[in-house]
C-alpha cells in the first residue's frame, strides 16, 4: 500500500554554487572533509542570515557527516544561529570584566530599550541580543558587537547611540 501522507521531515536543501565554491576552498586548509563542519555552517550562515534544518542537511550530506553530529558542532558554537534572527545581531558580553563594571545594569537596559530578552528578536526584525562570553576586549568592558563592528566602554547612552545609528542605517 502507498503512503499517501507526505512528510513533514526537512529535507536537505541544494547548496548553491557560491555556497560550494566556498566550502571546496575551506577544504583545502583541513586534512579530511568532515573537519570543515564548523566552517561550512558559518559560510551557510553567511549567505543565509542562519542554518535551518534544510541547510544543515545540505552540508551535511555534502561533507558526509552524520546530520547529528553536525549538530552537535552547530549547538556547541553558539554563534551558528539555528532560528532566524533579526537584520542585526547584538552580541553581547556577559563575562567577568564586563560584569565587574556593571553589564547587567547595560543589559536591562538594552533589553527594556528594545523590548526582548536574550535570545530574542525585535518585531520589526531589526535587533537580536545574544549572551556571549568574552569578546576579548576586557580593558575596555563592557562591550559588546553588532555585526561586525565591536563598541566598548559601553554606557546606556552609547547604546541608545548604536541602537539609533543602526536604525537609521535599516
Ligand atoms: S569580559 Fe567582556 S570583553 Fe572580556
Amino acid at each position: 500500500m502507498s503512503n499517501l501522507i507526505a512528510s513533514t521531515a526537512p529535507r536537505a536543501r541544494q547548496l548553491t554554487h557560491e555556497e560550494i565554491h566556498e566550502i571546496e576552498h575551506e577544504k583545502t586548509h583541513y586534512p579530511y572533509p568532515q573537519a570543515v563542519g564548523l566552517e561550512a555552517l558559518k559560510i551557510v550562515q553567511k549567505y543565509q542570515g542562519w542554518v535551518s534544518d534544510e541547510s544543515l542537511l545540505a552540508v551535511a550530506a555534502y561533507l558526509q557527516i552524520p546530520p547529528d553530529d553536525l549538530e552537535g558542532v552547530a549547538t556547541f558554537f553558539n554563534l551558528i544561529y539555528r532560528r532566524p534572527v533579526g537584520k542585526n545581531v547584538i552580541l553581547f558580553c556577559d563575562s567577568v570584566a564586563c560584569w565587574m563594571l556593571g553589564c547587567d545594569s547595560l543589559k536591562a537596559h538594552i533589553t527594556k530599550t528594545l523590548g526582548i530578552e536574550y535570545g530574542q528578536t525585535t518585531t520589526d526584525n531589526l535587533f537580536t541580543l545574544i549572551p556571549v562570553p568574552c569578546l576579548g576586549d576586557c580593558d575596555k568592558a563592557p562591550t559588546m558587537m553588532v555585526g561586525n563592528e565591536s563598541y566598548r566602554n559601553l554606557t546606556p547612552t552609547s547604546i541608545d547611540q548604536i541602537i539609533a545609528d543602526h536604525k537609521a542605517k535599516a
